[in-house]
């Protein structure tokens, strides 16, 4: 079969939908309802902590601080700027695409960064006890929940001494919970709604423990909010 006809094919499977029809009114209402942030507006904001970070385990004050404010903020606010340079660069018909390019790599590197770590700290601050229907999940999809947590923890090792992000996610093409391996901020899974992300670059963890990623690892285990992990998981699979 040639590359066209094969398109054809999966063309032909993929869109069952007639071409003849039409969103129903009430959906179209609802979706019009949505409150969409503009394209280039470069006002993200960050979220405050939700919770004391003199009170995490094993993760210092000092480390919590750096990581927010260098960064965390520092990625929204990046990201805020480049949105700006995007909105003055499409003014200027003459800019050649290259200079646009680094731009729109910019845009997605800074999007990465800016929301892994807002995950990243809205999911800590509990006491590290699963519970809720991510943990039934888990332990379905994996025939335990300490399998999961093994390859989850062995996902996050694989990535020590470089960089990226350990990633479980609900992938809503495969219908799967999966932990994946990222090894930039670019690079989640296809499909993929993050439920649970550890960073695993070393400027989540240089400052209280140098180059040793598993106890960092470890001490990021006993300081997850599994509620909040719970409620990204049931509202992924809602989709
Ligand atoms: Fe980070």
């Amino acid at each position: 079969m040639s590359d066209l006809s094969r398109c054809d094919a999966i063309g032909s499977l993929a869109l069952s939908i007639p071409a003849a029809a039409t969103i129903p009114a009430a959906a179209s209402a609802q979706t019009a309802a949505i409150s969409i942030t503009p394209a280039f507006g470069g006002e993200h904001p960050s979220q405050p902590l939700g919770f004391d970070t003199t009170k995490l385990a094993g993760l210092s004050e000092e480390l919590v601080r750096s990581h927010r404010e260098n960064n965390h903020q520092g990625s929204v606010k990046a990201l805020n700027m480049v949105e700006g340079r995007l909105a003055a660069a499409m003014t200027d018909k003459d800019l050649p695409p290259v200079i646009y390019g680094d731009l729109k790599r910019d845009e997605l590197q800074r999007t990465g960064s800016a929301i892994l770590l807002e995950l990243y700290f809205e999911q800590l601050g509990g006491d590290g006890q699963a519970k809720g229907a991510i943990r039934d999940a888990l332990t379905r999809s994996h025939g335990s929940f300490e399998t999961w947590e093994a390859e989850f923890r062995r996902t996050a090792m694989a990535l020590a001494g470089g960089s990226g992000w350990c990633i479980l996610a609900w992938n809503q093409y495969t219908k799967s919970l999966h932990n994946y391996w990222a090894w930039g901020h670019t690079n989640g899974p296809v499909a993929g709604t993050p439920c649970l992300v550890l960073d695993m670059y070393e400027h989540a963890f240089a400052i209280d423990y140098g180059a040793a990623a598993a106890k960092y690892v470890e001490a990021f285990m006993h300081n997850i909010h599994w509620a909040v992990v719970d409620a990204r998981y049931r509202a992924a699979i809602m989709g």
